[in-house]
């Protein structure tokens, strides 16, 4: 049967799902609520004004448009439990349920479970009192450094502080001034870890996991990981840090137990687990998780998918992922370089012009949109913080950065910000191990 799909979403991540998803055989049209200016009109692709922060409502324009499946690209919608309204609607709606989406909604929710469950991670303590949380700064035999606000921030509720002083002052930023509102009503202190960062994600069916090539995410705006932090700046994979004996472990250790601990307590996931990770000298330990794909992981984890992605998602739904594992392109990298407004991440214009997209195609790049709207002239302006990521998949790491980093120059909009040193961790990495 011709399948019609619905993705929630309207960023890069959901660009790259649509396009994936319009490649399959088996599905007639993808329609992308609210989408972009690369998800209108485009082949099987058109966006859709479909109201989704009403479940009802949605689920009754699922029924309405033969929409047979339902794809939820941010936590948001997780965390307000589309999934399980949706499906008690019977709309098949790809995603973990509000309760398994606690592991990333709340982050004292997820350190406490992973403790429960003996998955590794920094040490940390959770408070309601800005004087506990500021006592425990002080007084812990670590650098309890990292500051976080409990619930969801849209990843701007972390501060990693040089020292005490600041550290008590980002407890005071959150639970007094209310820097990211009840977000922050608690706040979870942390462990400084260090070491180097990755991505590793995995499709898991509520008992099986299937683990994803691992990723790494540039979430500082600037050159040499400078800058404040933001929604992420770039991403490669696969990442040649995380060798195939350390991917394992992680199966093991991180994500095959969590999903474990999640079914042990009633909440089975089922859908995208990331893990966040550091990679430190005691070996892995989670930063967070997140309970959908990242973005911009996303844009170089699906071109590298040898599967059809419309069949992983039902074997996930149906909890084959066992018998059918998806298989990955093991020949190709992936490099994706993000494009922001000037300003981000804080505020910034929009509706500037975007010229160069033919050109970035013709040279073979693949250009996800993220906050873009098209004109009435036909035309592409920007319409958010990160506004495209342009995509190169090679044959080799080397050749998807060169081509990456260098093509990023043929699309332009002024003011647009983007990182020349994507992937110089691996760079940097490959060069040693070549010595
Ligand atoms: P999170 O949203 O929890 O991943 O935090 C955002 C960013 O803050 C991460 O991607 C890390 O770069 C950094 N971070 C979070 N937790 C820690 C930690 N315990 N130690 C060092 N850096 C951290
Ligand atoms: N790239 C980080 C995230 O999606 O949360």
């Amino acid at each position: 049967m011709a399948e019609r799909v619905l993705i929630i979403g309207g960023g890069g991540r959901e660009h790259a799902l649509a396009w994936r998803l319009a490649q399959s055989p088996r599905v007639q049209r993808v329609l992308v609520a609210p989408g972009n200016a690369g998800t209108a009109d485009c082949g099987k692709i058109s966006n859709s004004a479909v109201s989704v922060s009403n479940h009802a409502i949605l689920a009754q324009y699922c029924k309405d448009h033969n929409v047979s499946l339902v794809v939820v690209g941010p936590e948001a919608p997780l965390a307000a439990g589309m999934v399980d309204d949706l499906s008690a609607a019977g709309v098949l709606c790809f995603g973990p349920s509000a309760k398994a989406a606690q592991l990333e909604a709340s982050k004292s929710f997820s350190k406490s479970f992973m403790d429960r469950h003996g998955i590794p991670t920094a040490r940390w303590s959770s408070f309601t009192d800005p004087q506990e949380a500021c006592a425990y700064i002080r007084g812990a035999d670590f650098p309890a450094l990292v500051v976080k606000a409990s619930g969801l921030a849209a990843g701007k509720g972390v501060i990693v502080a040089k020292d005490e002083d600041e550290a008590c002052q980002a407890v005071l930023d959150i639970m007094k001034d209310k820097a990211f509102g009840s977000a922050g009503d608690t706040v979870v202190v942390e462990e400084l870890l260090e070491g180097e960062e990755v991505s590793c994600l995995c499709f898991s069916d509520g008992s099986t996991v299937a683990a994803m090539p691992p990723a790494q995410d540039h979430k500082r705006l600037l050159d040499g990981d400078l800058g404040p932090n933001t929604g992420g700046m770039g991403a490669y994979c696969p990442t040649p840090q995380v060798s195939e004996e350390l991917l394992q472990q992680i199966k093991a250790t991180v994500l095959q137990k969590t999903v474990d601990g999640m079914k042990e307590e009633g909440a089975p996931y089922v859908g995208v687990l990331y893990a966040g990770l550091m990679l430190t000298k005691q070996g892995p330990k989670v930063l967070e998780f997140n309970c959908r794909f990242g973005d911009p992981e996303c844009q170089v984890l699906l071109p590298l998918l040898k599967s059809d992605l419309y069949e992983v998602v039902k074997d996930t739904l149906r909890g084959q992922l066992a018998s059918n594992p998806p298989v990955w392109l093991d020949d190709s990298a992936a490099v994706t370089v993000v494009m922001a407004s000037e300003g981000y991440p804080g505020a910034y214009k929009k509706g500037v012009e975007i010229t160069g997209l033919a050109q970035a195609a013709e040279a073979g790049l693949q250009v996800f949109h993220a906050g873009t709207a098209l004109t009435e002239a036909g035309g592409v302006t920007s319409n958010g913080g990160r506004v495209l990521t342009v995509t190169a998949v090679r044959p080799t790491l080397d050749d998807a950065l060169r081509r990456a980093n260098r093509g990023v120059g043929a699309v332009g909009f002024p003011g647009a910000v983007y990182r020349r040193d994507i992937g110089h961790r691996a760079i940097a990495y490959l060069r040693r191990s070549r010595l």
